[in-house]
């Protein structure tokens, strides 16, 4: 089990954090590599104490999707309101938290500053430790939050940048098992849902719409690649395109839900196949799907349905799928990493 020793900017005092920890860690984190602003409490990683997200969504659906420097001030004027709220609901102050954490990458940069500053910044004032987070490994570690899960187990990581699978060895030993090489799935989401012309954010849409379509009214193809738990979704998305412009020629009313469902049962099944298969060639048993897009019904139905075959699958609940702090707390805690401290900084992409 990892235990860390961390030391107080100031005093420069040991401060141990880790499931190893003989005292109760309770760490604050902050979100902002994206277009949420979000602040949480959590206790050992899995105890949610508080939970607040500033969603942008309203600013950026007129311009179809997140624009950086508008994300970076929307955060700039959240983040204190953010913060305050987050001590209010916990019932807590600076003086109960044992470190202070936020995401430092990967994520939009001007975005990332205003939440690791933040988190410095309190950190400092109040003499406790920072640590700094990855997002990725935060997705994962949000199936932590309010469960029993330990690893090994493989992680299907799945959000607007990234789409993984993950052999979750122990705390801090992943191997990835494939991944996209090149578009994300949430990216080919938030695509076709433009396509077909649904407002961002594209995927939670797409899928409302594709609950309402037959799944099997349009083939479309699958990539063949040399690694068989690698993904491709480029010659998937220019098929969607091809489809419906054919499509916008043969009728008057595109036919959207069936496109949506169309792309939806594509996707969530090629997910589902690989990392079925990925699980079942390691023999594990424990199957966990991360990050935003694990919010899709679709994909969640599919996992879900082996719970009867002697798998145990989790999921976060919904609102610690998509961006939040308490993943970014609980990642603290369980993969806190001493070499982070104040001199980290932030960085846009994974090297
Ligand atoms: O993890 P996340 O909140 O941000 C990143 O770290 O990327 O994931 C955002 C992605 C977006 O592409 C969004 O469209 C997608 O997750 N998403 C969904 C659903 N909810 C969010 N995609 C499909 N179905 C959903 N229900
Ligand atoms: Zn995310």
């Amino acid at each position: 089990m990892p235990i860390k020793e961390f030391r107080t900017p100031i005093s420069n005092k040991p401060v141990l954090i880790g499931p190893d920890s003989n005292t109760d860690n309770i760490i604050f984190a902050i979100e902002s590599s994206c277009d949420e602003t979000a602040a949480a409490i959590v206790k050992n990683g899995r105890e949610v104490l508080s939970n607040v997200v500033a969603s942008q969504i309203k600013t950026h659906i007129e311009f179809g999707g997140v624009v950086p420097e508008v994300a970076a001030r929307e955060h700039l004027e959240a983040i204190n309101v953010v913060i305050a709220q987050a001590f209010e609901q916990a019932g807590l102050t600076p003086d109960n938290i044992t470190a202070f954490a936020a995401t430092v990458g990967p994520g939009l940069v001007g975005s990332l500053l205003v939440g690791m500053n933040a988190g410095k910044a309190l950190a400092i004032a109040n003499d406790k430790p920072f640590i700094g987070v990855n997002h990725l490994n935060a997705h994962v570690c949000a199936n932590y939050l309010n469960t029993d899960l330990k690893p090994p187990f493989v992680a299907l990581l799945i959000s607007g940048g990234h789409t993984q699978i993950i052999e979750v060895k122990s705390w801090l030993e992943q191997k990835i098992i494939g991944e996209t090489i090149d578009d994300a799935i949430g990216e080919a989401y938030d695509k076709v849902a433009r396509l077909i012309g649904l407002p961002y954010p594209g995927g939670v849409n797409l899928d409302k719409l594709a609950q309402t379509g037959n799944p099997f009214a349009f083939k479309l193809p699958e990539a063949k690649l040399h690694n068989e738990f690698d993904f491709s979704f480029s010659g998937l998305k220019t098929a969607s395109l091809q489809l419906i412009q054919k499509l916008k020629k043969e009728y008057n009313e595109l036919p959207k839900a069936d496109i949506a469902a169309s792309f939806q049962e594509n996707v969530t099944s090629t997910l589902f196949k690989k990392t079925k298969k990925a699980a079942d060639n390691i023999n594990a048993k424990t199957i966990a799907l991360a990050g935003g897009v694990a919010a899709n019904s679709e994909i969640r139905k599919k996992f879900f349905a082996l719970s009867n075959q002697g798998y145990k699958i989790y999921a976060p609940e919904m609102k610690y799928c998509t961006d939040n702090a308490s993943m970014i707390a609980s990642s603290a805690y369980f993969l806190a990493n001493t070499t982070d401290s104040l001199e980290v900084e932030v960085f846009s992409r994974m090297q």
